[in-house]
């Protein structure tokens, strides 16, 4: 039985190692702030600020804290690439997507017309589902390697030319997308892609944990997936 078969007998199998629970609550909080914080350097609320900056210094402390939850996000994702060449087969899933297996597609089709409530009886998956699978690679790791690549292209405007920011991003970024303000753009842009995701995630996460007979959230904490009901 494979990680993307359906699951035929077992009752409680071990999916998710600690380090890649833990990478997925942190990597959830940074989110949560990389949102917040770049919000509120798109569209800051407060008045313009009077008197010397030092004194209040708010952007400061919102572009600070965005940044800090940036290299805690770019570091993670590294890590994360990593821990799929370290961990088990179910820390492959989130980057290797089998579109070459007919199964992965039926199960695919399967999945949109369960969550659409045209198919009543759920399918049991020890790993991701392939519409889960499809979501977490095609909008997350997408979405988030885009976010690092055009935000590193900003930052590397303020550590300036040389630096490895500059370097590794800003050098080719910028004349890629022709300006700093549709880099800027774009990674506005992106934001949005990432709260979709996020929105769809949570539902989908706590929707299957009540109606698919697996655990889901739980499984995120312990590791653990249970399955109630028949085995089918
Ligand atoms: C989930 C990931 C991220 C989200 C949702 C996000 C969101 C945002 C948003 C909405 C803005 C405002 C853009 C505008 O309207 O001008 C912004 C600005 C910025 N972000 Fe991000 N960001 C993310 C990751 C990163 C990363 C990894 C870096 C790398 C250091 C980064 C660096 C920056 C910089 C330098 C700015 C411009 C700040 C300024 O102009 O004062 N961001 N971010
Ligand atoms: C807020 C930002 C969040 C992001 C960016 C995010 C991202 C992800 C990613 C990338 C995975 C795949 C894990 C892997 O294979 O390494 C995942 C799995 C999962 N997440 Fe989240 N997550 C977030 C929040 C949450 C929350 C709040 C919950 C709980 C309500 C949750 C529940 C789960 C569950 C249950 C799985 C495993 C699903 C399965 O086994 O198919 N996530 N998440």
């Amino acid at each position: 039985m494979t990680s993307q078969e359906p699951s035929q007998t077992a009752s409680a199998v071990y999916v998710y190692e600690a380090p890649l629970r833990l990478w997925h609550w942190i990597n959830a909080g940074a989110i949560v702030v990389l949102m917040i914080t770049g919000y509120l350097i798109g569209n800051p609320p407060w008045p313009l600020q009077i008197g010397q900056p030092s004194n209040h210094y708010l952007m400061g402390d919102v572009r600070f804290l965005h940044f800090t939850a940036a290299y805690v996000f770019a570091i993670g994702l590294l890590f994360r690439v990593y821990w799929a060449f370290v961990g088990n087969a179910h820390a492959r899933e989130l980057f290797i997507v089998p579109i070459w297996k007919k199964t992965w597609w039926q199960g695919l089709w399967h999945e949109i017309r369960w969550y659409l409530f045209l198919d009543r009886k759920p399918r049991k998956y020890i790993g991701h589902n392939p519409l889960a699978q499809s979501a977490m690679f095609g909008l997350f790791v997408v979405g988030a390697v885009f976010q690092i690549i055009t935000g590193f292209a900003l930052y590397g405007e303020g550590t300036g030319y040389g630096s490895w920011q500059y370097n590794l991003f800003t050098s080719w970024v910028m004349p890629l997308f022709g300006n700093s303000q549709n880099v800027h753009t774009w990674h506005h842009l992106g934001m949005w892609y990432l709260v979709i995701f996020v929105i769809a995630h949570v539902y989908v996460a706590v929707r299957e944990d009540i109606m698919s007979q697996q655990s889901m959230v739980s499984t995120m904490v312990s590791g653990w997936r249970y399955f109630r009901g028949d085995q089918s």
